[in-house]
């Protein structure tokens, strides 16, 4: 990875150097300009131009026919008809080309290289992410309209002769959705993946668990989902995945070259799985005898950090590992009221026991014990950026949410990191005046501020700035109860954040980027994707 990034950040110097000295690389004969989001790496343009029509074939070898299938899939509702997969073209017949080459001189796995003639597509790419990335840039080359879920007609399907190179700034380009606060269902899930896809997002973190819902079956502990999906308190949408469910989402998001990141929210937000298991907080006989909606209240959502804790909740990553593909599993790890642990004397004992000198060191017991079993495991624990105080897990890597400050901590010392910072990356928060917008959890982060942040601190030198896997936008759940609220909060925002994941940063411009998400808002429209008006 290390050395990745290395690779990564010369080839985009050089690169860089290339586009800004070779004046032909940025203009081309036509001065012309296209609305791709995120903006490619570079971009060359010829005249002329690609027209698609129903004779086309689709020309792909076995290991590029997968995604070969996608842009077929994705070409017919608008155009009408379906084109036809062959593995070798007829001489002279027009075609869209798509080749696996692992030599193709790209940094990274995930860039593409898209040569569009009046005679033929060609895209290549060293692995089939970056054919689906090429596919869709292609994508936004055409007419909006080709989003549309229904046949256009009268409409010349063509494409700009020109050349594009494309790779990511960032390995790590996420959102986070909350379906532990408002359950969303697994339709609406795979909507949402839908639009990340557009967006050339790759990570999908889902806050499965908190106080108020436990929303993932877990086998061994059924009571998870039996008493503590469907509360009250969750504005009546309750609801759990079942495993199958689960498998079905991964299966799906995964097509869509994304990985889905569960989240299990532990010591603290557990207020749900507590209340389903009393024997996991702090003082278990307190809440005997107290109605299920109290007890969380009364335990404070802490769970206590005892063997029989430790072994329950590896029996519930044991089955997230083996229903998740994701090489990170997300622990939480924020917000612990740790007086709790303070001021109980079994935990005084557990403290002393262990050779804690305060409940920092206990909580980082507790992470670390999580460590060690995700490591066992061949995984990765991502945790908030508490999990840095009382001593950061010899495995950790750190989501850096209370600004950035956690995330620099971390890197300095050698982890990996996500930038998630309240001050740029939370979109449950307003987006303009509060006066003017629904009800949301406060704050204020407008378009701009998204867009002008950037994930790589100054504070860091360039070689622990590797560790900077990327960074994500968070859609906490509290005051969102509905997909077209989610998407209403998600969008523009995340278009913004994915031009941050995906481009190079010397080639952002605000201004430049708004005249583009003027056009590419259309693709929204016709995909039936709700986004809040541009001021
Ligand atoms: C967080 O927002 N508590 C990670």
């Amino acid at each position: 990875m290390k050395t990745d990034r290395h690779t990564i950040i010369t080839m985009t110097l050089v690169t860089l150097a290339l586009i800004f000295f070779t004046p032909a690389a940025v203009t081309g004969s036509h001065n012309e300009t296209n609305n791709i989001i995120p903006i490619p790496v570079s971009v060359e343009y010829h005249d002329g131009f690609f027209v698609f029509k129903p004779s086309i074939r689709i020309i792909a070898e076995k290991d590029a026919q997968a995604e070969a299938s996608k842009l077929i899939d994705a070409l017919a509702p608008a155009m009408g008809y379906r084109l036809k997969l062959a593995s070798k073209a007829r001489p002279k017949a027009r075609v869209v080309k798509l080749v696996i080459d692992p030599r193709i001189s790209q940094p990274g796995l995930e860039g593409y290289i898209l040569d569009v003639s009046a005679e033929q597509i060609l895209i290549r790419a060293k692995q089939p992410a970056g054919l689906f990335y090429g596919i869709q840039s292609l994508l936004q080359l055409l007419p909006a309209s080709i989003f549309s879920k229904t046949q256009v007609k009268d409409i010349n399907w063509k494409v700009p002769c020109l050349k594009i190179t494309d790779y990511p700034r960032f390995q790590w380009r996420g959102l986070l959705i909350d379906p532990a606060r408002h359950f969303i269902t697994v339709n609406n899930v795979k909507k949402f993946l839908n639009g990340m896809a557009m967006h050339k997002f790759n990570r999908l973190q889902m806050h499965l668990t908190d106080n108020i819902g436990w929303r993932i079956e877990i086998k061994k502990h059924p009571n998870l989902t039996k008493l503590a999906s469907n509360r009250d308190r969750s504005g009546g949408n309750g609801g759990f995945y079942t495993q199958e469910e689960i498998r079905e989402l991964v299966r799906y998001a995964e097509k869509r070259h994304i990985t889905i990141v569960p989240e299990i929210e532990m010591p603290y937000h557990a207020g749900a799985a507590i209340n389903a298991y009393p024997y996991i907080g702090i003082n278990p006989a307190r809440v005997e005898g107290m109605s299920l909606d109290k007890r969380w209240a009364a335990l404070g959502g802490l769970v206590a950090p005892r063997p029989e804790t430790v072994e329950f909740m590896q029996d519930v990553l044991a089955e997230v590992i083996d229903l998740f593909a994701s090489r990170f599993i997300h622990i939480g790890g924020d917000e612990a009221n740790l007086k709790l642990w303070e001021n109980d004397p079994e935990m005084q004992t557990q403290m002393k026991q262990l050779g804690c000198k305060d409940a920092h060191e206990l909580h980082s017991w507790f992470i670390k014990q999580m460590d060690a079993f995700l490591i066992q495991n061949n995984r990765r624990l991502l945790g908030w950026d508490e999990i840095l105080q009382g001593g950061l897990a010899p495995g950790a890597t750190v989501m850096s949410w209370r600004g950035i400050h956690g995330g620099i901590t971390a890197a300095n010392a050698g982890h990996d990191v996500v930038m998630a910072p309240t001050s740029h990356t939370y979109f449950d928060y307003y987006q303009s005046a509060p006066v003017n917008e629904p009800l949301a959890i406060g704050g204020l982060i407008p378009l701009e501020k998204v867009y002008q942040y950037d994930p790589i601190p100054k504070a860091i030198t360039p070689e622990k700035a590797v560790h900077i896997l990327g960074v994500q936008g968070q859609l906490w759940g509290e005051y969102i109860s509905t997909q077209k609220h989610l998407e209403y909060m998600a969008y523009p925002r995340a278009i913004a954040l994915a031009e941050i994941g995906w481009s190079q940063n010397e080639l952002k411009s605000y201004g430049n980027f708004v005249t583009r998400l003027r056009h590419h808002l259309k693709h929204l429209e016709a995909k039936g994707i709700n986004y809040r008006k541009l001021d």
